[in-house]
Parts: structure tokens; C-alpha cells; sequence
């Protein structure tokens, strides 16, 4: 059996078979593997008795189930309205400019990717982003770079 066979019957055991699990399974593949892949998702399918075309709709509506291999450090930058508002947008800039990648991509030595998110609830102190599980907020684009700095710190 293969890992991710073994991590899927891990899954549907302890979250049970059912149409309902098919969420708690696909965030449980993200922790271990922080991406669920075409393989992943045909396992999900088996496992549950479901479509792949399923799976594969699930984990693509939802922005956190991603479904290509990124960066150890995904950047999540909110993109709804009061972070928009907020000067989103120099945020964004600032870290395409700092990491010299575009949104969307994952800089050449697989440490960061730079994603957009929906609202991540803090917006009252708007604009913020998400580094894999850490929120940061009331966010400059100096702020951005030192926190760059320090993950890039923290990784050398
Ligand atoms: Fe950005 Fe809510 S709009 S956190």
C-alpha cells in the first residue's frame, strides 16, 4: 500500500465513509501533505465511493484544499472588500517585489508561494494575510518585507 493509500484508510476510519467526511478527509490529506493531488483524489473516490469529479470539486471550491504542490510557506493575501480597500493591493506588491514572483507562483527555491484568499475574518483589521496557519494583519508593505525577512531569516 502506498502512503497516501495508507493515510486515506487512516482518514475515512477515524471520519467514517459517508459523503460528509469527504471534507474532514481532504483537510486531513492538507495537513500531512499541504496539497492533494490527482492521486490523492482517486483514493479520496475509491475510498468513499464517490466521483473523482467530486473530490476534484470539492478541493478546488474550497481555496485552503489546494490542489497543486506549493511552497513550504503559502502566502494567503485576503482579497475580499475591506482588505481590498485597504490597500490590499500594495500589500500584494510588496511581496511579489520582495520575493521576485508573481501571485500565483512559488519562488525557485520552494520556500514561498503568494496565493489570494477570501476573507479570513479579520477584517477589522484589514488588510491581512495568512502565512500557512499564522494571520497577520494591519498589514504595511514594510511590515510585509520584514516578515519576509524573518522567515527568510529563520530559513537560512
Ligand atoms: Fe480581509 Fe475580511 S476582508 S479579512
Amino acid at each position: 500500500m502506498t502512503e497516501i493509500q495508507t493515510l486515506v484508510k487512516d482518514l475515512a476510519q477515524s471520519h467514517g465513509r459517508s459523503r460528509e467526511s469527504l471534507l474532514p478527509i481532504l483537510q486531513g490529506i492538507i495537513e500531512k501533505d499541504r496539497f492533494i493531488s490527482e492521486y490523492a483524489m482517486i483514493e479520496v473516490a475509491k475510498e468513499l465511493d464517490i466521483s473523482t469529479a467530486e473530490v476534484y470539486g470539492t478541493a478546488s471550491f474550497y481555496s485552503f484544499l489546494d490542489t497543486e504542490k506549493r511552497g513550504k510557506y503559502v502566502i494567503r493575501v485576503c482579497k475580499t472588500i475591506t482588505c481590498a480597500m485597504k490597500g490590499k493591493n500594495q500589500i500584494l506588491l510588496a511581496l511579489e517585489d520582495t520575493l521576485k514572483i508573481n501571485l500565483g507562483e512559488t519562488t525557485p527555491d520552494k520556500k514561498f508561494s503568494i496565493l489570494e484568499t477570501n476573507c479570513l475574518g479579520w477584517c477589522h483589521k484589514a488588510p491581512a494575510m495568512l502565512i500557512n496557519d499564522d494571520v497577520y494583519t494591519e498589514l504595511t508593505p514594510e511590515m510585509v518585507r520584514q516578515i519576509i525577512e524573518d522567515y527568510r531569516k529563520r530559513e537560512a
